[in-house]
């Protein structure tokens, strides 16, 4: 039976930390609001001249080698990204070309936040049905570029890190019990602009302006109590949801690797969740909120820690922007 399975993850962040008394010099903020109200002590940020393809590339790179791999044992590439270098073509083709492989098949994921769950369905689908052997999923943002870093923008401003993370999915029988098991993946487009943003749009003419700029509309726009209730009521609907459609329970899991929101939400998850506290994994405080980045950071730093070993039973799971939201259940 053809199944799918992780055979090597990476990560990549940046050098430069950026902390909160940092955000503190250009917007009026606190270090104590901050943390208090999300859990983050510091995040990084590129120097300009660095795209979430480059991120991307270093993360493919570690986690090409974790694997085994070089760049030509690849059959395809699906990279996540709210934060492209370019609005098109998109980063699986500027990725594709910096690893040096011909010709294969770059697809570009648009879930944010959810990005890298949708995108290791994906992955897990094309094997299991023998289109590929070994796919390269990255999931990269930079987001520092493009906030309002000011006192109208500190909303998210304060939120958002950059960062890239990636896993070499392959194809196994099982037997080494490693590989995944199932999926769920949700969107509810009745929230889509209570996190989005909104231009540059060829929904207008021009489809970019100086009015859209003194509009701010180039800058995320967040309803962050929406954003905070629906994500502190999915995030555990959808891993009870991942579990039971293999008979499972919250018992059987050893890590839910959560994207980082919040720690707030974080926190609600692991009280919906149950277990000691360290069962639901967190790393916000060093990095903020990297999007689509976030579960591939955090499963490279609990693979490389030693946190997990080959066979437990671990669930990763996000929700953001559109809203989407969604949870894989995999043996490592
Ligand atoms: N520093 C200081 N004060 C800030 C601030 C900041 N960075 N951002 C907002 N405030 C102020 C507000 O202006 C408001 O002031 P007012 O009472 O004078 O009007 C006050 O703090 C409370 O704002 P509010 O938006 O009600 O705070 P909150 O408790 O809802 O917390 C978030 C705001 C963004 C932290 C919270 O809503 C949240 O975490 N939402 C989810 C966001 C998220 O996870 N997004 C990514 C999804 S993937």
């Amino acid at each position: 039976m053809r199944l799918a399975r992780i055979a090597g993850t990476g990560h990549f962040l940046p050098e430069r930390i950026v902390t909160n008394k940092d955000l503190e010099k250009v917007m009026d903020t606190s270090d104590e609001w901050i943390q208090e109200r999300t859990g983050i002590k510091e995040r990084r940020f590129v120097e300009p001249g660095t795209g979430s393809t480059d991120l991307g590339f270093e993360a493919a790179k570690a986690a090409l080698d974790e694997a085994g791999w070089g760049p030509e044992d690849l059959d395809f590439i699906i990279f996540a990204t709210l934060s492209p270098d370019m609005y098109f073509p998109g980063d699986g083709c500027f990725l594709q070309n910096l690893l040096g492989v011909d010709d294969i098949g770059a697809l570009d994921i648009r879930n944010q936040c959810t990005g890298f769950v949708y995108s290791l369905s994906i992955a897990d689908a094309y094997i299991r049905m023998g289109m590929y052997d070994r796919i390269l999923v990255v999931g990269s943002e930079v987001h520092s570029t493009a906030m309002s870093m000011t006192t109208e923008g500190r909303d998210t401003a304060v939120l958002f890190g950059d960062g890239a993370g990636a896993a070499c999915i392959e194809v196994t029988d099982g037997s080494e019990g490693s590989q995944f098991l199932w999926h769920r993946l949700h969107s509810n487009g009745a929230f889509a602009e209570d996190l989005c943003m909104p231009a540059p749009t060829p929904k207008r003419k021009p489809w970019i302006s100086k009015e859209m700029l003194d509009e701010g509309l180039f800058f995320p726009q967040m309803n962050g109590r929406e954003v905070f209730r629906n994500a502190v009521t999915k995030f555990p609907e959808v891993i009870k949801e991942v579990l039971e459609t293999q008979s499972l329970t919250l018992d059987d899991l050893k890590l839910v690797i959560p994207h980082q929101a919040n720690e707030r939400i974080t926190e609600g998850v692991r009280k919906r969740v149950g277990g000691p506290p360290e069962r639901v994994f967190s790393n916000i405080a060093k990095y903020g909120n990297t999007t689509a980045a976030s579960i591939p950071i955090a499963l490279s730093e609990v693979v490389k820690s030693g946190m997990i070993e080959r066979g437990d039973l671990i669930c990763t799971v996000a929700f953001g922007s559109g809203f989407t939201w969604g949870a894989n259940l995999f043996h490592y």
